[in-house]
């Protein structure tokens, strides 16, 4: 039984916060352990995480520690706090699991966020990757200016930063990724990143990658940003080319079974184009994974971490436990 499912998307989504909070009073944290991953001195449990979006202000990071997480990220988080877009911003229609949104970075704004992180205590339960992005009426030329206040108000807290310019909600974002713009934009946040670091090893950093770029634009991509330092990839944010096919509006952009084909090629592209260069990168695969199969599927493909959202919407968050319940059967 899916209560939630009764209710308007707007509904459920202002009360899901509400709901995870209650099961934190009546539960402990759990560690769901399957398919364990060490990477760069980070331990994963199991590689099935929460996708950005779904915790924006830190709020809930102990409350998906009781669900069985193998990671979260957090975010998308920019410097001032800003209002979603205008308008209706989100939508679902069950019967086809899809998800459509058009928030375009609602969130507290950085000084917030550092305040609720502030009240998990260490050492971390999961890994906390923490996606940052611009403010909304920052200019391109200056959007790693955004994406540098970022690192460093987060340099202490974050364990791998998620750098996010494929949002389709944020007008002129993913213009960043192309090919005249991307180098430009991530020289300056490497070299801050490593300049963070100092003596210490630098902190990941994964750049957030489009379902809407051609196989010849992917390439150039994982190219240039191989060369740049990047540490790995998350295949994808969500699409902007199908709202006329499933009768949603065509700004904004679509999540869950319709986005699954796209990233599930994108993976595997991206997993041939690299080939050996991915070495120690990290593969991170999201878009429509709505099963455990699928989450078996994408790690078959080469992904070294999988991540959800729509399947928490449409099947709650005990999807974690029923996944690792499917994993144990076929792992052991
Ligand atoms: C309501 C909603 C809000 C989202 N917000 C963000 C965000 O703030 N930052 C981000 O990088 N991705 C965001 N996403 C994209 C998801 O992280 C994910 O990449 C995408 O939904 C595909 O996964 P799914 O099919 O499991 O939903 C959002 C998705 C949804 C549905």
């Amino acid at each position: 039984m899916k209560p939630w499912l009764w209710l308007s998307p707007e509904m459920a989504y202002q009360l899901a916060p509400h709901a995870l909070r209650l099961y934190t009073h009546i539960s402990k944290p759990k560690q769901l352990t399957w398919k364990p991953l060490t990477w760069r001195g980070l331990t994963f449990q199991n590689p099935l995480g929460t996708s950005g979006g779904v915790d924006k202000n830190a709020e809930h990071i102990q409350d998906w520690w009781r669900w069985g997480v193998g990671f979260q990220e957090l975010g998308t988080i920019t410097p001032q706090p800003q209002t979603p877009n205008p308008g209706k911003i989100i939508n679902r229609s069950a019967a086809k699991k899809l998800v459509w949104n058009k928030m375009g970075f609602p969130n507290e704004g950085m000084a917030q966020f550092l305040k609720n992180i502030s009240q998990t205590p260490r050492p971390y339960l999961t890994p906390l990757l923490i996606n940052i992005g611009k403010n909304r009426w920052t200019p391109n030329e200056k959007a790693h200016e955004d994406y540098i206040f970022g690192l460093k108000a987060l340099y202490s807290t974050a364990d791998i930063f998620v750098i996010n310019i494929s949002s389709p909600n944020t007008a002129g974002l993913r213009d960043l990724l192309k090919p005249e713009n991307l180098k430009n934009f991530l020289e300056p946040i490497v070299s801050t990143n490593l300049e963070l670091a100092g003596a210490n090893k630098a902190k990941p950093l994964l750049l957030k990658l489009s379902p809407d770029q051609s196989i010849e634009e992917l390439e150039s991509t994982l190219n240039t940003s191989l060369q740049l330092g990047i540490d790995g990839w998350i295949l994808t944010n969500t699409t902007n080319q199908l709202g006329h096919q499933y009768h949603m509006p065509t700004e904004g952009g679509i999540s869950g079974a319709p986005l699954a084909d796209i990233s599930r090629n994108l993976l595997q592209s991206a997993v041939e184009i690299l080939g050996n260069r991915k070495k120690d990168h990290l593969l991170i695969s999201s878009g429509g994974i709505l099963t455990p199969n699928d989450v078996f599927e994408r790690l078959e493909l080469g992904a070294d971490l999988v991540q959800v959202y729509a399947a928490l919407i449409f099947e709650g968050p005990q999807f974690f436990s029923s996944v690792a319940k499917s994993a144990i059967r076929r792992y052991s």
